[in-house]
């Protein structure tokens, strides 16, 4: 199952120079399962060719209205009733004016007023057309009439300008179709998750940690974020950017974070403690850096509490998940851990195997609870993590309940 498995979208593409950028919008909203029909304005095609579009997608690019043998393929009509999504990118100033007005003078605004599906749209031109009076009235209509405006983005323009007007990227497009296409079946539950590996200072300048990249977290906070639920990400150090909407807190060391998750667990439903604590922090971390000197050094270590089995011990705490990465007896380790830690879940992953866990790209879980078992196949970690979400949801409504 991926993010927008079997939905069903028309990319309508406009005349603009991001029109460039469409392609790869294509082939990465089907990597995520969407079947895509193209349909290109007259102006997109001075930007980019119908028969690039169709080899991306896989299917016969729509541009004309007028056109039999196209009409006997798949009409306007039938583009617009076959549609569970309209993407529109880029938007220019020209076609949302034309949607504005309602009209239908071509095979794009034709399929917008015959469509019953939620439109989108991505506005891409030069920052004073944006900031025009008629385009900003013209956006705030349909944006009253439900119509999605995913952007501009502010940045160098094409015309050397510099502002408010750029295409959103394309890793940004696909983020928010799969937002817009995902049920909320975590409304109105707050999702406290930990992430990423802790540094303990050695002296100002040196500390312990580990090879963490915090992807997996990252990954669930922006599914349980996609999925409706309010989401605090307490993060140790990591080079990747949290998911738009979530409440990130960073921290360092493992007694930091430990802090942090007293502190917003208690108001929270589901603790997902998904970060790679140091279990050691250095005794007396020295003030000044320390020089070299004798061929052997020693450091004293003393533990760092156990943050997940702290927050279980709460009067109120919330649904409990832990994780365990191990390389070895995966299942009993897991399992002893649920128990010592108090877990209702824990997702196992075997960071033994190659090209999963740590700073993998992918991952493979197995997800304990008291009385049972469920696999989680090897995939990329978000689509891993869509599942867990979803997993980690039942098993809290069945204790609920
Ligand atoms: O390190 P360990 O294998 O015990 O980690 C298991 C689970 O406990 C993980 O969910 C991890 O985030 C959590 N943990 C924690 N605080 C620690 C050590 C681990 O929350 N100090």
């Amino acid at each position: 199952m991926q993010i927008l498995q079997d939905k069903k979208i028309v990319l309508g593409i406009s005349g603009g120079i991001a029109a460039y950028k469409i392609p790869e919008l294509v082939r990465r909203l089907k990597e995520q399962g969407a079947d895509i029909r193209v349909v290109m304005t007259e102006g997109a095609k001075a930007f980019i060719t119908p028969l690039t579009l169709q080899a991306v997608s896989g299917n016969a690019v729509a541009d004309s209205l007028l056109d039999t043998a196209a009409e006997l393929a798949m009409g306007h009509i039938e583009l617009a009733k076959w549609a569970d999504l309209i993407i529109i990118a880029p938007a220019t100033a020209d076609i949302i004016a034309r949607m504005t007005a309602g009209m239908a003078n071509d095979l794009l605004t034709t399929i917008c007023l015959a469509t019953s599906a939620p439109i989108a749209i991505a506005p891409a031109m030069n920052q004073q057309m944006w900031h025009a009076l008629p385009t900003q009235a013209n956006i705030k209509t349909l944006s009253e009439r439900n119509v999605q405006i995913w952007g501009p983005g502010s940045g160098e323009q094409a015309c050397g300008d510099v502002g408010l007007g750029r295409m959103l990227d394309v890793d940004e497009l696909v983020t928010l179709a799969s937002d817009f296409c995902t049920d909320k079946y975590l409304q109105g539950q707050h999702w406290v998750i930990t992430a990423g590996p802790t540094r303990e200072a050695i002296d100002p300048v040196r500390y312990i940690s580990n090879h963490s990249s915090g992807k997996m977290g990252y990954a669930i906070a922006q599914a349980a974020l996609r999925a409706g639920a309010t989401v605090t990400l307490i993060s140790g150090p990591v080079n990747i950017k949290a998911p738009v909407g979530s409440q990130l807190i960073n921290v360092n060391s493992a007694e930091e974070m430990h802090e942090q998750a007293l502190k917003f667990a208690p108001k929270s439903t589901i603790f997902v403690a998904c970060a790679a604590v140091a279990d050691y922090r250095v005794a007396q971390i020295a003030t000044q850096k320390i020089k070299k000197s004798n061929d052997a050094m020693q450091l004293e270590l003393v533990k760092n509490h156990d943050i997940v089995a702290d927050v279980a011990s709460l009067d109120n705490k919330p649904f409990m998940v832990g994780f365990a990465a191990e390389t070895q007896n995966i299942e009993q380790y897991a399992r002893g851990k649920l128990i010592r830690k108090n877990l209702d879940l824990i997702a196992a992953n075997d960071v033994a195997k190659s090209g999963q866990g740590f700073n993998s790209n992918d991952n493979a879980l197995t997800v304990y609870s008291a009385i049972d078992k469920t696999d989680i196949p090897l995939a990329n970690k978000q689509i891993v993590a869509q599942r867990l979400v979803s997993l980690i949801n039942q098993h809290y409504l069945a204790k609920k309940n």
